[in-house]
């Protein structure tokens, strides 16, 4: 054998398998159906959602919707540059798909940028990214998650009230819209006077130990002299409240949060919170499994996730937007939780005195 025919059988051989290992070899597989890694990246770990929640059922619905796609689960603590680490090691180790919370909305463009680059479509999941090619967005619409803790908080408070308000992570821009839609009902009442503002303060990372320390300071400024409280989550509501018993006024004041965590759940049972947001969580992780898992096949996600088409302008893209439905859960209707299979009885009624709300 010549070594020139040598040459070309070892090439044809090499040739070969590579055509047989590629489906394996996750990096080259891009674009083809089945197998490969989704990757979902968590903002943070003191909001109990993203690991609770988020995390199991987007796990759960991948199974359902692309049960050979391996799903890594990655959370950035805070931290966007450690968020930007974990993005291009997923990119290096051969991602298909990154679904992506961002901690830092316009600092996670660079994520965008870097996945472009592979081809490796992004999901902004819950969080919008500013300023860049994202390819789909999964959330309910924040400014009306704001608009419903405003009038919560409106109806449950009279004129003359101090109310505290205490925002979301300013690098987040869900923090932004929860304000606008509850700052457009809160505002007009400050500037008639109705309602005095005795605080308005961000809470960087949506951290319950910062909003605690938050509200001991408005306390003390004012004498405990606050009447309402509008807290844009349910973990921050967790640290006011503890600042709130800290004086004795746990329960004594009203306050709203966002989520239906477990916590708050049982907080808004035990009367200490009175209220909370919620969109399904459940829901939100399966459109985004939905989107996924077309975008791992190289198909277009189904339509019916994009009523009319909806889309959000990011600043330099209408990017598609899957949404969801915000409703005001408190006592009288917390078993639409239950129904909807987010929290069980057993586990939201664990230490609850039989008869309070679904218990
Ligand atoms: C989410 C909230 C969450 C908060 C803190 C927001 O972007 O919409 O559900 O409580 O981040 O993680």
């Amino acid at each position: 054998m010549s070594g020139r025919r040598m040459c070309k059988s070892a090439l044809i051989v090499m040739g070969l398998l590579g055509v047989m290992l590629a489906p394996f070899a996750s990096g080259s597989a891009r674009g083809q159906a089945g197998g490969g890694t989704v990757t979902f990246l968590l903002p943070e770990n003191v909001t109990a959602r993203w690991e609770e929640q988020d995390k199991p059922f987007f796990t759960e619905s991948m199974k359902k919707y692309a049960a050979n796609v391996k799903v890594d689960v990655v959370n950035a603590l805070n931290d966007q540059s450690r968020q930007q680490s974990q993005a291009e090691a997923a990119l290096t180790n051969g991602a298909r798909v990154l679904v992506v919370i961002p901690v830092d909305q316009v600092a996670a463009a660079a994520i965008v940028k870097e996945a472009g680059k592979s081809k490796v479509p992004v999901i902004a999941y819950d969080r919008l990214i500013k300023n860049s090619p994202v390819d789909y967005y999964v959330s309910v619409d924040g400014v009306d998650v704001g608009r419903l803790q405003g009038r919560w908080l409106e109806s449950h408070t009279k004129t003359g009230d101090n109310i505290a308000v205490v925002n979301g992570s300013p690098t987040d821009d869900n923090a932004h819209l929860f304000n606008t839609g509850y700052m457009s009902v809160l505002d007009p009442l400050f500037k008639s006077g109705k309602r005095t503002q005795i605080g308005n303060v961000w809470t960087p990372g949506w951290d319950p130990s910062k909003a605690q320390q938050e509200m001991e300071q408005i306390l003390t400024q004012h004498s405990n002299n606050v009447q309402g409280i509008l807290s844009a989550n349910d973990g921050m509501a967790g640290g006011i409240i503890a600042a709130l018993q800290a004086q004795g006024l746990a329960g004594k004041i009203p306050i709203t949060g966002l989520d239906a965590t477990l916590a708050a759940d049982q907080r808004i049972l035990r009367g200490t919170q009175s209220m909370t947001v919620w969109r399904s969580l459940r829901e939100e992780a399966d459109k985004a499994a939905q989107i996924a898992a077309a975008l791992v096949r190289g198909r277009k996600p189904p339509e019916s996730l994009f009523p009319n088409g909806k889309t959000v302008n990011n600043g330099m893209v209408n990017v598609p937007w899957a949404p969801l439905r915000p409703i005001v859960v408190d006592r009288t209707n917390m078993a639409v939780l239950i129904q909807d299979g987010s929290i069980g009885k057993g586990q939201l009624c664990n230490g609850i005195p039989h008869g309070t709300g679904p218990c």
